[in-house]
């Protein structure tokens, strides 16, 4: 989604906040654009497209410099990716600047009312309304962040607003209601932005905005207020991820590095959870253990990719903990009424913290009286700030659009889950539960297995690459890793690809085979479920008897599979609950190989954004 950063300071402005929106490219957009307070007055340039067109306009009409400014990056939502609709957007008079991330619903309202009293609004943007409010507030105020309040008043939807005024020229003021907004304070600067991304080479001393507040930036110090004015508490954090961290560490890609960081992303999920004897310990997650054993329902809410690793997380739990659970994609969950109460522990996963979907659908669940346990990545999030109980994934910054190691990382964190349910409310399973968490804490290797013998997939992919088409089989919990891998080939490779429960072959999708189809097929291991095993293989004999070329993904030492395999892919012997975590990463592999060799753009796919901060 859109990117925002703001500064004040004795830096060039212009080059902090250049610096700070590159850093937010991740997050996908469609235009950018800075202003900069200098010489008495407020100078601002906007492009279409990316950075690199922005940053030829400054060489062509270079701002005057200044320490105080704000950068934006837009994905369009209300009106086309043009020059005239990118931030930031400046009252008529060109003395407020303001840029936004989010929807406001009444804009159309505001834009008539505005028209009404004389002002001229020249984009097709919900944004630019607040321009012009924040003039006509400011001229009988005492400052801009209460000219903010009073606007923010009058808005309904989501919003993060950052603005500039001309008359106060080392002032930086920011308003944030659902959309993600972070301070950052320097010694003698600050810095507002989306998220740490943009600032953390400066500063790792974080202040998160809570919902409805405004918060005025000096280079002396920062205030945060309520939108009623009164004083805001706020929590201050140190950021732990350093800037080295979030580069991309030798490799052409993000989504490569992270895929290679999966072994130390799990391994650090389950650092300081499973104590000395073994068992579990899950004091971070503030819902009791007395609350947990009053549950009967698990209902999981995430969106894609997450949805995927909740979908596998329902088998652990129901399977260890004999609670019911179901999975709901986020976006149609409260609008088919479900049913929840206290005894309800719902459960949102999200990376980011910020798809708006997901933090919908969690408000829903509490409005209803049920607890939310969030499963999440980003630290100070709006998703955990306004759940029950948060359990971190602790992938570190995943860049790259495309989910891989929160993928894996979520799966460990509803491992834990379903585990530590089974343990706090006691289970027929309590050998396999010990058994379980031995195997956890050494499935980091596994995963470092799988990714040294990658390149006959990276081959695989390159082979494929004139394909329009591969399907996705799976069965058990290889059925969500089915789903996922036609995800990951969606949005990467931008060709149709679609997971299908194996056994749903014959009720109408076998119609799709035909001669050379690559199809997918995740082999759930020969060990304990045989029946389910064999049934799979039978699956891959009807497809490849219909002209299939079957790439299948089987454990080492499973030769039931190798006479019907076209192409072989062996993973490490796991418990079954557990082999998605390494299932997924050849074909997380696969699709970023596929893409590549398409030519694709890897870590910001086209139409796709990092977080999706709107419904
Ligand atoms: C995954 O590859 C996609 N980028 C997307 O499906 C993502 O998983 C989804 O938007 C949920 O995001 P979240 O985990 O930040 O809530």
């Amino acid at each position: 989604m859109c990117g925002i950063v703001g500064y004040v300071g004795s830096q060039s402005a212009l080059e902090v906040v250049m610096a700070g929106l590159k850093r937010l490219e991740y997050r996908g957009y469609d235009s950018a654009g800075v202003a900069v307070l200098a010489d008495g007055g407020l100078a601002a340039a906007k492009r279409a497209g990316k950075l690199v067109n922005l940053e030829k306009e400054l060489v062509d009409r270079p701002l005057p410099t200044g320490s105080t400014g704000i950068g934006h990056t837009r994905w369009a939502t209300h009106g086309g990716p043009t020059d005239a609709n990118a931030h930031p957007h400046l009252d008529n008079a060109g003395r407020v600047a303001v840029v936004h991330n989010g929807i406001i619903e009444n804009f159309a309202l505001l834009r008539a009312e505005l028209a009404e009293r004389g002002h001229e609004l020249s984009s097709d943007t919900d944004t630019e309304v607040v321009a012009h409010l924040l003039a006509e507030e400011f001229s009988g105020c005492a400052d801009l962040a209460e000219a903010m309040r009073l606007v923010c008043r009058r808005l309904e939807g989501a919003f993060t607003l950052v603005a500039v005024d001309s008359d106060e020229p080392d002032v930086v003021v920011g308003a944030r209601r659902n959309s993600p907004l972070v301070v950052g304070v320097g010694e003698g600067e600050a810095f507002l932005a989306s998220d740490v991304a943009a600032f953390i080479a400066h500063t790792r001393s974080a202040i998160e905005l809570g919902q409805d507040q405004v918060v005025e930036l000096r280079r002396d110090g920062v205030t945060v207020t309520g939108f009623d004015g009164q004083p805001a508490e706020v929590r201050p954090y140190n950021v732990d991820w350093d800037a080295e961290a979030a580069e991309k560490g030798g490799y052409d890609y993000f989504m490569l590095k992270e895929i290679a960081e999966q072994p130390k992303a799990v391994a650090d999920t389950l650092l300081g959870r499973i104590d000395a004897a073994g068992n579990l310990t899950l004091d971070e997650v503030r819902i009791s253990a007395a609350e947990l054993r009053e549950m009967d329902k698990v209902v999981i809410v995430a969106c894609g990719t997450a949805f995927h690793s909740g979908l596998i997380a329902k088998y652990a739990i129901e399977h260890w903990t004999r609670i019911p659970c179901e999975v709901e994609l986020a976006s149609e969950f409260r609008y088919r009424d479900p049913i929840l109460d206290a005894q309800t522990l719902v459960i949102a996963i999200s990376q980011s913290g910020e798809t708006m979907d997901t933090l919908m659908a969690l408000r829903h669940a509490r409005e209803q009286g049920a607890k939310v346990l969030a499963i999440c990545n980003t630290n100070g999030s709006t998703i955990p700030r306004e759940s029950d109980a948060v359990l971190y994934t602790h992938a570190g910054p995943e860049v790259a659009v495309a989910s891989t190691k929160a993928f894996l990382t979520q799966l460990v964190a509803c491992y834990l889950v379903a585990l530590y349910l089974g343990q706090v409310r006691g289970t027929k399973w309590g050998d396999e539960i010990r058994a379980v968490i031995r195997d956890l804490s050494r499935i980091g290797g596994a995963v470092e297995r799988v990714l040294e013998t990658m390149e006959p997939v990276r081959a695989l992919a390159r082979s494929l690459a004139g394909k329009d088409t591969v399907l996705f089989l799976g069965r058990h919990v290889g059925y969500p890793v089915a789903l996922e891998g036609a995800l990951k080939l969606k949005e990467l490779a931008y060709m149709h690809a679609e997971g299908f429960a194996a056994g749903e072959l014959k009720h109408g999708p076998i119609a799709l085979i035909e001669e050379d189809l690559p199809v997918v097929v995740v082999v759930p291991s020969p060990r304990g479920r045989s029946l389910l095993h064999d049934k799979i293989v039978s699956n891959i004999q009807e497809i490849r008897a219909r002209g299939a070329r079957t790439i299948v993904i089987a454990e080492e030492g499973d030769e039931a599979v190798e006479a019907y395999a076209d192409h072989l892919i062996r993973i490490p012997v796991t418990p079954t609950l557990l082999q998605p975590l390494v299932a997924t990463v050849p074909l997380q592999v696969f699709a970023c190989e596929l893409a590549t060799a398409r030519g694709n753009e890897v870590d910001q796919p086209r139409n796709l954004a990092k977080s999706v901060t709107v419904e």
